[in-house]
């Protein structure tokens, strides 16, 4: 009895100073671990004789919620102590400015292929695309373009193998085919995507972007063709009025072909779409020719459409005033801060397409 009476007195004195979270566990182990003192004495009660066992296991077990008492009561009032402690350091200063929230901002070029897909989806486009590693017969030969044609130049394509087979396509124009091999007509699609050619300059980047057209029915016009440009242009750049003319040009998948441009103004420096004398090319389009058709089952005489191709870069750099198309693609962090699109802003003219 006088052991575990020690026991206790030592015990209570120590948990009466001041003890941290670790020192308490300690203790704790100390008496109620599998070796611990009140533990062991739990294990002679055996050997106690027969007429003092009643009293020694009564004392014991007083001991023992004693202490386990004073244990509990011990880590309450540290855990107390700390948040008290917490509660006075850590006050907060609402003066101090806020932190800086890195937060991303959307690529133009992102932005402006949203605007477009948004755009003709509402007039009845769906959104199509391609790889951009293409090869030969779907860049030029399905698209009607000879083996001599100067586009299949090596300066200006990109090559990836010795055979000239495949090559980085150099238009979205391929995703044309592709569209017209897997199902059958009607077809009204877009299809943007990244193109590339061998040129770099401020106005050319061997990467660039495009996007294409391609309205296939039984009675399809050069009128429709002209409507549907008219209609995006005004939308694209969200004025009302447009002058738009288109000249005689040549594509080899196209006939006829003509080229765009859209009037515009110099104002204080900066381009002004929609009014003015001055002309803008902004894409390339025509009737798709006969033969593009007959190369993807197609029959000419039951179907007819038009095609375009817009440089998508161009039109953003005429949208938001961005002079230097390689910008575009320098990854400068404080150029995309500065031209880059808060996600949440939305565009007056954008219409609820999924990111
Ligand atoms: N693929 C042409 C280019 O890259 C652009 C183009 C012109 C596309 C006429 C067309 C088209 O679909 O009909 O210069």
């Amino acid at each position: 009895m006088s052991d575990i009476k020690k026991i206790k007195d030592d015990y209570l004195g120590k948990l009466s100073c001041e003890l941290n979270l670790d020192e308490v566990n300690q203790i704790k182990i100390e008496l109620f671990g599998k070796n611990g003192l009140i533990s062991n004495s739990f294990k002679e009660l055996g050997s106690v004789q027969s007429e003092d066992r009643k009293k020694f296991a009564s004392d014991l077990n007083f001991i023992k919620d004693e202490l386990q008492e004073k244990i509990n009561s011990k880590i309450q009032e540290i855990e107390i102590n700390e948040i008290n402690s917490k509660l006075k350091n850590e006050k907060i200063d609402v003066t101090l400015p806020e932190r800086d929230i890195n937060q991303g901002k959307i690529h133009p070029v992102s932005q402006v292929i949203d605007e477009i897909s948004s755009i003709f989806s509402e007039i009845g486009f769906s959104v199509e695309e391609g790889p951009d590693v293409e090869n030969q017969h779907y860049n030029f030969t399905a698209l009607n373009t000879p083996d001599n044609h100067p586009a299949r130049d090596m300066h200006d394509t990109f090559y990836l193998d010795d055979k000239k087979e495949l090559l980085l396509r150099t238009h979205t124009s391929p995703v044309q085919v592709r569209t017209m091999l897997k199902s059958k007509p009607p077809f009204k699609i877009i299809a943007p995507g990244r193109t590339y050619r061998s040129d770099s300059d401020q106005t050319h980047s061997p990467m660039f972007h495009q996007v294409e057209g391609l309205h296939i029915d039984k009675d399809i016009n050069m009128g429709h063709l002209k409507g549907c440009l008219n209609y995006f242009i005004k939308e694209f750049f969200e004025v009302d009025k447009i002058q738009m003319r288109f000249r005689p040009s040549h594509f080899p998948f196209t006939e006829p072909s003509a080229e765009v441009d859209i009037g515009y103004e110099l104002k204080d420096g900066k381009i002004v779409i929609g009014e003015g004398d001055k002309w803008l090319e902004i894409l390339g389009c025509g009737m798709v020719h006969p033969n593009v058709l007959k190369n993807v089952n197609v029959n000419p005489d039951k179907y007819q459409g038009y095609a375009f191709g817009i440089g998508i870069d161009r039109l953003g750099m005429l949208k938001y005033g961005i002079n230097d198309l390689r910008a575009f693609f320098d990854t400068d962090y404080r150029w995309l801060n500065h031209f880059g699109f808060d996600p949440l802003d939305v565009p007056s003219n954008y219409r609820g397409l999924s990111r």
